[in-house]
């Protein structure tokens, strides 16, 4: 009875309004979705990760593990219309089941602040790669300069720690202000500008020499160099990449006005995020085999490659400053959605001002993120369990939090709203609906279960 009461009601508004378009939405989960998961990430975990075969199984989890969980936290976002926490409260309990599923929210929002403390710092190397690129030292470089580049820059906690510095506080500036139409505009000029230089950078690919071999590497599965670990690390990225399981989408949806369909926006938001990935391992894999690097060098990979290839282009000065200013601009819009949860839950709880919450959150955030910053110069050799303080932060959150928030979320979307509930955030309980169903009840939660019992052992 609950149950249809919950299904048949007025629809909710939310408190800080609605978009002003599925444009807008679009452009923003899309610049929440495209960032450095895209251009530094995905190269250098398929490196790491021997290629094809991690190439195709993130490509199967995009699309049967990403699109029905993006799926199902714009839907439980929309429904609810208030930030993860409360609208998992609300929802757990509307849906007459208990509260207490606030815990999954509070999860993802704890999430999204630890993996903001090593983006921040990676998004930081951007910054310093503008100046580096403005002051001509790539013009010409062999591969061995650039890699020294690199090596000495982030060799120095101090340069690292600025550039972590500095990012954090312009983070810290936009969330205070509240996220403005400004940024709508950015992403909608960044992100086809960001795809206009990499079209660039493939054509040079291209004309490398070795796009056979990189393109090669890059799609012809080779399952032997793939272990369970790496499958992992595939559905993992395929979560970061689309900004899964953290209550970042579902903080958006809460702004979806009621009609837009939120079926084919995620298929907007996915083909576009996965284009952006797939094109920049066409760009770096071609330039690793022509300088002889070594793809599985890990997170310096795309800062190796680039470089090299605008230091040989003709107006590689110009390009290459555009480039890590447009990379870093996508950084800055995936860091909103990272930190808006947490933002937007101490608001509501604490009575603080936005930005009184914004530079307590960032002021945290900030301190944690040494952590990572130190963990490629002073502190690089202290190891435990996955390796540094970035590879071990990095694990847990991509590998563990994030598929345990997307499986928590799709559960709570596919099995615990009633059915009247999700069918009427679809549009209907036609084919597209009973789709998602099948595939959040079933396909999405067992893969995830599965994939990871695997990696960590407890499944043969
Ligand atoms: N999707 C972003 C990227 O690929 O760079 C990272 C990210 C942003 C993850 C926002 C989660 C999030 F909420």
């Amino acid at each position: 009875m609950q149950q249809q009461e919950a299904a048949g009601q007025a629809p909710r508004t939310s408190l800080h309004g609605h978009w002003s378009s599925r444009l807008a939405f679009i452009l923003a989960v899309t610049g929440s979705a495209v960032g450095l998961g895209n251009i530094w990430k995905f190269p250098y975990l398929a490196g790491q990760n021997g290629g094809g075969a991690f190439v195709l199984v993130y490509l199967l989890c995009v699309f049967v593990i990403g699109m029905p969980v993006m799926m199902s936290e714009i839907l439980i976002g929309r429904r609810g219309r208030r930030n993860p926490v409360a609208t998992m409260a609300l929802l757990g309990e509307e849906e007459g089941h208990s509260r207490r599923w606030q815990w999954v929210g509070a999860m993802a929002v704890v999430t999204g602040l630890f993996i903001l403390s090593y983006y921040s710092v990676v998004a930081g190397w951007t910054l310093a790669y503008v100046q580096k690129s403005m002051s001509g030292v790539f013009v010409g470089a062999s591969p061995a300069q650039v890699s020294a580049v690199f090596e000495s820059f982030t060799g120095s906690w101090a340069q690292v720690g600025i550039a972590h510095t500095l990012f954090m506080a312009v983070t810290i500036f936009v969330v205070a202000r509240g996220v403005e139409r400004g940024l709508e505009q950015a992403v909608k000029f960044m992100v086809p500008a960001l795809i206009l230089l990499m079209l660039i950078l493939l054509g040079y690919s291209i004309n490398s020499g070795s796009f056979g071999l990189g393109f090669k590497f890059m799609f012809s599965p080779n399952f032997a160099a793939l272990s369970w670990d790496g499958v992992l690390a595939a559905m993992g990225q395929a979560f970061f990449t689309l900004s899964l399981g953290m209550g970042a989408v579902m903080a958006y949806g809460a702004y979806l006005p009621e009609e837009t369909s939120i079926t084919s926006t995620s298929a907007v938001v996915i083909l576009a995020d996965t284009a952006i990935a797939i094109l920049a391992g066409l760009v770096i894999f071609p330039l690793v085999f022509a300088n002889g690097l070594n793809p599985s060098e890990g997170p310096g990979l795309v800062f190796d490659t680039l470089p090299l290839a605008f230091g040989q282009m003709r107006g590689g000065v110009f390009f290459a400053t555009i480039f890590f200013v447009l990379l870093a601009f996508a950084a800055w819009t995936s860091a909103l959605g990272l930190m808006e949860p947490a933002v937007a839950w101490l608001v509501e709880h604490s009575h603080r001002t936005r930005a009184q919450a914004a530079v307590m959150v960032g002021g945290l955030v900030w301190s944690v993120g040494f952590g990572t910053v130190l963990s490629f110069n002073a502190l690089s050799g202290f190891r435990l369990l996955r390796g540094t303080i970035y590879d071990n932060l990095d694990y847990i959150t991509s590998n563990v939090m994030l598929p345990l928030g997307g499986l928590l979320i799709t559960i709570f979307a596919a099995w615990v709203m009633c059915r009247n509930s999700s069918a009427d955030e679809l549009g209907g309980a036609g084919a597209i609906f009973k789709s998602w169903r099948f595939l959040a009840r079933y396909v999405a939660p067992v893969a995830i279960a599965f994939i990871f019992l695997r990696a960590v052992g407890v499944l043969g």
